[in-house]
C-alpha cells in the first residue's frame, strides 16, 4: 500500500465526477491515489468506471430502508473504508444519508457535490427546483457532510447561468459540466492539505 493520500469514493449512480476525479488523479492534478470505490446500487456505472481503471471497486448491499444504510450495511462500509486506509470519503453521487457511527468514523474527512448553490435547494433534483423557482443563477456546491443534508461547511461553489430557454436536461448539464471542474480541483487542495475548518468557516491556503 503507498503512502499516497488515499480516497475513498462512494456513488449511486453514473459516476462522471468520480471519472472526473481520477482521469485528474491519473494527470498528476491532484496528489492521491484512489484506494476504493463502493456503491450501494448494484451495477452503477460509477463502479464499471471504476474497474476499467484497474480501481478496486465493489457493490455493497445497502439494506432495508430507502434513504439510509442499515446499521450492519453501515458497518461493513465503515470496515472496508477503514481497511482500504482512507484519508478522505468522496460522495460522489451517494443517494443515502450518513448517519452517526459512519460520521464519526470519519469526522471531517468526508466531502460531497451537490447540484446547486447551497443553502439554496438542498435535496432532490436541486436544478429543477432552481429551475421552477426561477433563479438565474445557480451552480454546484462542494462542501464538508455533517449529519444535516446537503448542510455541511462550504468549501467551494461554481455559478452556473440559468438560460431563457433551459430545460430541466440542459440545466443539469450545465451544472455537471461545472462539478467536473470544481471537484477535481477541491479534492486536490484536501489532499495537498490545503484546506482547514473553523467551525462553518472554510479556510483555503494557498499553495
Ligand atoms: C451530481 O450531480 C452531484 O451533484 C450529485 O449527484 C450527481 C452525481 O452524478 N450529488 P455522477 O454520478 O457523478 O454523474
Amino acid at each position: 500500500m503507498s503512502n499516497k493520500f488515499r480516497l475513498g469514493v462512494l456513488g449511486s449512480g453514473k459516476g462522471s465526477n468520480f471519472v472526473a476525479i481520477a482521469d485528474a488523479v491519473a494527470a498528476g492534478k491532484i496528489p492521491a491515489e484512489v484506494a476504493v470505490v463502493l456503491s450501494d446500487v448494484e451495477g452503477a456505472g460509477i463502479l464499471s468506471h471504476a474497474l476499467e481503471r484497474k480501481i478496486p471497486a465493489r457493490f455493497v448491499p445497502p439494506g432495508k430502508f430507502r434513504t439510509k444504510l442499515d446499521e450492519e450495511a453501515e458497518r461493513e462500509f465503515v470496515k472496508i473504508l477503514h481497511e482500504a486506509k482512507v484519508d478522505l470519503i468522496v460522495l460522489a453521487g451517494f443517494m443515502r444519508v450518513l448517519k452517526g457511527d459512519f460520521l464519526r468514523a470519519f469526522e471531517g474527512r468526508i466531502v460531497n457535490i451537490h447540484p446547486s448553490l447551497l443553502p439554496s435547494f438542498p435535496g432532490l433534483e436541486a436544478w429543477k427546483q432552481a429551475l421552477d423557482h426561477g433563479v438565474k443563477v445557480t451552480g454546484c456546491t462542494v462542501h464538508f457532510v455533517d449529519a444535516g443534508v446537503d448542510a455541511g461547511p462550504i468549501i467551494a461553489q461554481q455559478t452556473v447561468p440559468v438560460l431563457e430557454n433551459d430545460t430541466a436536461e440542459s440545466l443539469h448539464s450545465r451544472i455537471h459540466a461545472a462539478e467536473h471542474d470544481l471537484y477535481p480541483k477541491c479534492v486536490a487542495a484536501m489532499a495537498r492539505g490545503e484546506i482547514s475548518v473553523a467551525g462553518r468557516k472554510v479556510i483555503w491556503r494557498k499553495p
